[in-house]
């Protein structure tokens, strides 16, 4: 399956920056997937810049009802229309600055395949979970209720320690989640789990994108601080296995 090198430029970004990026990510490689995911008041300017192009881009949160009196919130449906094909739930940043529980995010993932977006949801443990040797039993709780029946989307390990710290975990740990992570997602979802991508998230950078990249499981990056300079975005999604 071709990788999927999936940008979170979460709260940085304008509107000023979307021309040369785009054009720099149109001259992406061509055996991975790349998705982009702005802010959303950049998303309808990066869906002109790339229109026609097999560049997707993505929201980073929408709502679980399809519009309504939520002050604040972005719909699914409305990242559909500005033509985004991916919406990124359960970040923990999400979970931690919003105390987005697992029932929230369960009900937004149904919202996003409800408004035909690919949902990546988002899953890791704590410096303090893992220390306790509790990362995989805090992941598979996460997944078990975070994800609706027939979830059809993309499955995102990223532990919180990891982010934007410059620290990832070991290979052999990595490897040993993405294994128990495949194994959740068959017990939950039975034949489906096995077509679940299965991303990896956290310091990914140019530097170790290749040696995570080729992990056994490991079915693309979701890269937050290298995503925003096109640049090292790029060679991320260069350091990809070809077939
Ligand atoms: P960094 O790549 O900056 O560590 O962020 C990872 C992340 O949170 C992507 O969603």
């Amino acid at each position: 399956m071709r990788q999927l090198i999936a940008g979170n430029w979460k709260m940085f970004g304008k509107l000023a920056d979307v021309p040369a990026y785009a054009s720099a990510v149109l001259a992406a490689p061509t055996h991975v997937d790349l998705l982009v995911c702005p802010p959303f008041t950049l998303l309808d300017r990066f869906a002109a810049a790339l229109k026609g192009s097999q560049v997707a881009l993505g929201g980073q949160d929408c709502h679980a009802n399809p519009q309504g009196a939520h002050t604040g919130d972005i719909a699914a449906p409305m990242l559909a229309e500005v033509g985004a094909r991916y919406v990124i739930l359960g970040h923990s940043e999400r979970r931690n600055d919003h105390g987005e529980a697992n029932a929230v995010i369960r009900a937004k993932t149904e919202a996003a395949m409800a408004a035909g977006l690919i949902p990546i949801v988002c899953v890791g443990e704590t410096e303090a979970e893992r220390e306790a040797g509790e990362a995989m039993q805090v992941v598979r709780s996460q997944l078990q209720h975070s994800l609706p029946a027939g979830f059809a989307g993309v499955a995102a390990y990223e532990p919180v320690w990891a982010i934007g710290t410059g620290r990832t975990p070991t290979e052999t740990d990595i490897t040993a989640m993405h294994a128990d992570i495949r194994a959740a997602l068959l017990a939950q979802l039975g034949e489906a789990g096995a077509k679940i991508q299965i991303l990896y998230g956290g310091s990914v950078k140019p530097g170790n994108a290749a040696s995570l990249l080729a992990l056994p499981e490991v079915g693309g990056a979701l890269v937050g601080g290298a995503s925003l300079k096109a640049e090292d975005f790029l060679a991320i999604a260069n350091a990809a296995p070809r077939g």
